[in-house]
């Protein structure tokens, strides 16, 4: 039982990281794509971990895991891009999320790829695209929280969503 493993790590660390996690994995989110174009190419991952912040001016945020291979390219960049999954784009999320050990330019080849006006990878047929400035990086415990003032939306067809819960993909 989680709840048993916690007690016994006492009340010191009352929330184990796996109990942490099995509550996060009952949050509905939203599937996105997050890109850059890097010093050495294209470069992109799999999250879920993005929120809008303000749309005075339009912000957001993206919490990216200062492990992956591409978080240095994220790093050196000025700009990126944040693309949100339709239904219809499971394979796309897929090739980004590390598990078919696809890296940099590889994970490209699913999906049709646009350079957006800030020089980033854009996918035509996302529900919608968001070109950030990357204004502000702060590491917290394992990952970058990137912040980025949005440059440029583009909208796609309004329809249905790629999700992630229960740590598997739904279309919403
Ligand atoms: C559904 C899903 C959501 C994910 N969300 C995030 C996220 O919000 N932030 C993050 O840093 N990694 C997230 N990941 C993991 C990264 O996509 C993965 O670690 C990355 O693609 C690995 O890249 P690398 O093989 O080049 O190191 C997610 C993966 C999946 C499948």
């Amino acid at each position: 039982m989680i709840l048993d493993e916690v007690r016994a790590h006492g009340v010191e660390r009352l929330v184990e990281p796996g109990l942490y996690r099995e509550a996060m994995s009952r949050l509905v989110a939203a599937v996105h794509v997050v890109t850059t174009q890097g010093p050495a190419g294209r470069a992109g991952f799999t999250a879920t971990a993005v929120a809008s912040v303000s749309d005075s001016p339009p912000t957001l945020l993206v919490c990216l895991n200062r492990r992956i291979r591409s978080a240095g390219a994220f790093r050196q960049s000025g700009s990126f891009a944040v693309n949100l999954l339709s239904g219809e784009q499971q394979a796309v999320a897929e090739s980004f999320g590390g598990r078919l050990s696809l890296a940099g330019e590889q994970r490209f080849s699913v999906g049709h790829w646009r350079e957006g006006t800030l020089g980033v990878p854009c996918l035509e047929g996302a529900v919608a695209v968001f070109e950030c400035a990357l204004i502000e990086s702060r590491t917290i415990a394992t990952h970058d929280v990137l912040v980025g003032r949005v440059e440029a939306v583009t909208l796609g067809p309004d329809r249905e969503k790629l999700a992630y819960v229960g740590r598997g993909y739904k279309v919403v």
